[in-house]
Parts: C-alpha cells; sequence; structure tokens
C-alpha cells in the first residue's frame, strides 16, 4: 500500500481530496453532470466488452459506477475495481452488487498486477489527476493482454464556440455547485483548474499511440466536456 510518505506531490494533493469528497461523490456527480454520469458509465462499460470469462480491471473505480455496471453486464467475467482513496473503496463496497467485485487498494503508477493479466480495462477521471500521464498508460499497456481494449471516460478542456461558456460555467458555477452541495467549494475548485490544464483527446491519443496501443477513436459529451475514448493493445 502507497503511503503518505512514499506518494509524491500532486498525488498527494489528490488522494486528500477523493478522501474528503467521498461521502457527496455521487450527488455532486449527478448535479454537475445532469445525471449524465451513469449513462457514460454504461456506455464505457459496454464499448470495452471483454471476452467471456475473462478479466476487467476498472481503474480509479472510486465509488465503482464503472466497475458495478460492468459486473452486472459481464457476469462471467472477474471485474476487479481499483482505487487508492480508502474512502472511495469503502464507499464502493457498501453499494448493492458490491459483492460481484473484487476491490482493490492500488495506485495507477504503479498497479499491482503481472504483465497482460486483463482483456479490458476501464478508468473514469483518472487521467487528469496524475502526476506521470506517460508513465500510468504505460502501466496499463503493460496490464493489458495483447488485443485487449482500454476505454477511458475524462473531462476535456473547453474548444470551439462553446469555449467562453463553458470555461465560465466550470469556473463559476462548479465550485458554486460544490459549495451548495457539497459545502466545499475548494475542492471543486481543483476540477476546473485540473480540467482546463489537462491533455486533449488528440494529445491522449498521441500519447496511446506512440505506447503501441492501435484502432483508437473518441467521442466527445456533453459540449464537449466530457469525452469517452477508445484504443486496442496491438497484438
Ligand atoms: C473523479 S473520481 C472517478 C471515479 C469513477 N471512476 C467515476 O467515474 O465516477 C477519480 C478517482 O481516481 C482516483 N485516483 C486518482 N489518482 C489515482 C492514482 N494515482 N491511483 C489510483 N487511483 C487514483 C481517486 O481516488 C478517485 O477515486
Amino acid at each position: 500500500m502507497t503511503s503518505d510518505r512514499t506518494r509524491r506531490g500532486k498525488s498527494t494533493e489528490v488522494h486528500g481530496i477523493f478522501q474528503k469528497i467521498a461521502g457527496y461523490y455521487d450527488r455532486m456527480n449527478f448535479v454537475m453532470t445532469l445525471g449524465r454520469h451513469e449513462k457514460w458509465c454504461r456506455e464505457v462499460a459496454a464499448r470495452v466488452a471483454p471476452a467471456p470469462g475473462g478479466q476487467l480491471l476498472d481503474l480509479a473505480t472510486g465509488t465503482g459506477v464503472i466497475a458495478l455496471e460492468a459486473a452486472r453486464r459481464y457476469p462471467t467475467v472477474t471485474v476487479t475495481g481499483a482505487d487508492f482513496s480508502e474512502e472511495m473503496l469503502r464507499r464502493a463496497k457498501a453499494k448493492p452488487g458490491a459483492g460481484a467485485v473484487r476491490w482493490q487498494h492500488a495506485d495507477a503508477a504503479v498497479l499491482p498486477f503481472g504483465d497482460e493479466s486483463f482483456d479490458g480495462i476501464t478508468e473514469g477521471y483518472l487521467l487528469r489527476n496524475v502526476e506521470d500521464l506517460h508513465g500510468v498508460l504505460r502501466e496499463q499497456h503493460r496490464v493489458l493482454k495483447p488485443g485487449g481494449r482500454l476505454v477511458i471516460l475524462e473531462t476535456c478542456p473547453p474548444s470551439g464556440l462553446v469555449k467562453p461558456v463553458v470555461k465560465w460555467g466550470m469556473r463559476v458555477i462548479v465550485p458554486l455547485l460544490g459549495q451548495v452541495v457539497a459545502r466545499d467549494r475548494k475542492s471543486y475548485s481543483y476540477l476546473e483548474s485540473s480540467t482546463r490544464a489537462f491533455a486533449s483527446p488528440q494529445g491522449i491519443a498521441g500519447v496511446l499511440r506512440g505506447l503501441g496501443f492501435k484502432d483508437i477513436g473518441w467521442r466527445k459529451r456533453f459540449f464537449g466536456t466530457n469525452v469517452i475514448l477508445w484504443a486496442t493493445k496491438a497484438g
């Protein structure tokens, strides 16, 4: 288990935020995405399509929305939900259907799994939180079997015609919702700044290509504020 002492700067800050917001994470997500988050998680689970009887990893599982959906959708697949926040995992384990998922404490920077262990990997909102995007995706490439699929849900830096409106909404509305719904403006100000500074889907696709992924694609959602990306590990 990674301790606060071995975790590095940004990682310690991110771990602290998710420990703190775990209790109202689902509620805030529902409000911020106008209820769409669960639908995107269903799409992520549908797109990963692991072989029957296979192994699926949901990384940064948080309160387990994608992992639980995958376990429901693929009853013959072993689903592992991994996260480094003990509090988020505690909430996931308390949900209906949680017994169908293996919950594991893990840091995405150093995955505690052998090479080529999984037929598919899903993740929601991990990448913008990590210090070393390339290193974290390299770890996922390592534990994925050749031909296995990776499906990523992420927030997207605003672009195009809606950019000024989205920027304003994220800077003003999101921290305000954090204040009203969760009494926590600071944690949700972090969301705005981490999204603004984060890589575009093209940027993530470039890293994936460089690591040996193929058949890379993506679809933006919710006025371009969220994106679902997919890629296959070359055989
Ligand atoms: C915004 S939540 C997303 C949870 C879930 N995937 C969803 O879509 O609702 C991000 C999660 O990533 C986890 N996380 C961030 N950095 C991590 C790391 N380096 N290793 C493991 N988990 C990490 C946090 O603890 C948190 O639970």
